[in-house]
């Protein structure tokens, strides 16, 4: 008489049934989509899935049970892996149809790319317009020493712009701050290169500023430098002139005001027609008719000397301006922590091929 078989035999044949048949499912799978695809491999392969849960009760089994259901419960794990597998390579490099291949006019996958920041539209467009005069692109550290930030720049060392209130020093090395200025790379130039130097200098400064719609803790520069022998005021004049009607319009107007820079001397400010109004006194121009965008000087000599240049044989001009202020002239935008806040509604406005 046969004896009636025990829970564990009862387990046992019960787990080669269902074993076989989920072989014969997993061998005639075939996927629709990505997402059916998905579906199947979290019902065999998942934490959660068949496999698991078979593998869990396999362990209730004998020694020799185990061996025969361990290797038909293998053999169902490599056939569903493999079919996922060959299934995601069909399906991503056919895009889950064969005519994709030979059907030319299905649309590809489409990328949206990014547009370009306006800053870095307005600080190429500034590139280019000195590129075209001959001027050559440099670029420096921001983390400077006092040196480069000011010293050799001829800021005395009293000067309020060292003050905490500006300038961003580490505390463990007052000798170290973040450049303020771009000049910082106007001096990196001068002491390693013979004149004539003809360069601008592109960057991000920062200045220790409360952040409000008119001020922000970083912002970026680019300052220019020409040392030649007998470069004189009026090469700094023609030279602005034509930055701005390129920039602006070609009816731009300038205005140099006598100001004061450590580094330069004379200095001056330089105030363009309000690009706005046109000139006519606007509430952009607070009804005066310029707008301020840049300051410029003769290079004072004994910065000259402080980088190895005889300031008996060679002149020069420099000029510094903020990128963020052209920027707001050209579109203005009215609130400066919209450069650095990455709204894309914002900067999806600035469709540029630049
Ligand atoms: N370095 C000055 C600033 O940051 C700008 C400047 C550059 C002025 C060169 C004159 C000459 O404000």
């Amino acid at each position: 008489m046969e004896h009636p078989l025990t829970g564990s035999e009862i387990r046992f044949n019960t787990m080669r049934e269902k074993i076989s048949l989920l072989l014969e499912e997993v061998r005639t799978f075939a996927a629709a989509n990505a997402e059916n695809l998905e579906q199947f491999r979290i019902r065999f392969l998942g934490r959660k899935g068949l496999l698991q849960d078979m593998f869990d009760e396999f362990k209730t089994l004998s020694v020799e049970q185990k061996r025969d259901v361990g290797q038909l419960l293998n053999e169902l794990k490599n056939a569903a892996q493999d079919k996922v597998n060959t299934l995601m390579e069909t399906l991503y490099s056919s895009n889950g149809s064969s005519e994709v291949e030979t059907d030319l006019t299905m649309p590809v996958n489409f990328r949206e790319t990014g547009t370009r920041h306006p800053l870095n539209i307005v600080r190429n467009e500034i590139i280019r317009i000195f590129r075209r005069l001959g001027f050559t692109v440099s670029e420096g550290p921001e983390i400077e020493d006092d040196w480069h930030n000011f010293s050799a720049l001829n800021f005395p060392p009293e000067h309020p712009a060292r003050d905490m209130q500006d300038t961003f020093f580490i505390e463990q090395d007052p000798d170290i701050a973040l450049r303020t200025h771009t000049s910082s790379v106007q001096i990196r130039t001068m002491e390693t290169t013979k004149p004539p130097i003809r360069s601008i200098f592109p960057g991000r400064v920062y200045r220790n500023e409360a952040i409000s719609a008119r001020a922000h803790c970083f912002f970026h520069q680019v300052e220019g430098l020409y040392i030649d022998k007998n470069v004189s005021f009026a090469d700094l004049k023609q030279t602005l002139l034509y930055f701005a009607r390129e920039m602006f319009a070609a009816d731009t107007q300038i205005r140099l005001r006598p100001s004061y820079f450590p580094f330069t001397e004379p200095s001056a400010e330089m105030d363009i027609s309000c690009n706005l109004c046109g000139g006519k006194g606007c509430g952009f121009c607070k009804y005066t008719g310029w707008v301020e965008i840049l300051g410029c000087g003769m290079v004072d000599p004994n910065v000259l000397e402080n980088c190895g240049i005889d300031s008996k044989v060679y002149t020069g001009y420099a000029f510094g301006m903020g990128i963020e202020r052209i920027t707001n002239l050209k579109y203005q935008v009215k609130d400066l922590r919209m450069f650095s806040e990455n709204d894309l509604r914002f900067l999806r406005q600035f469709e540029s091929s630049f």
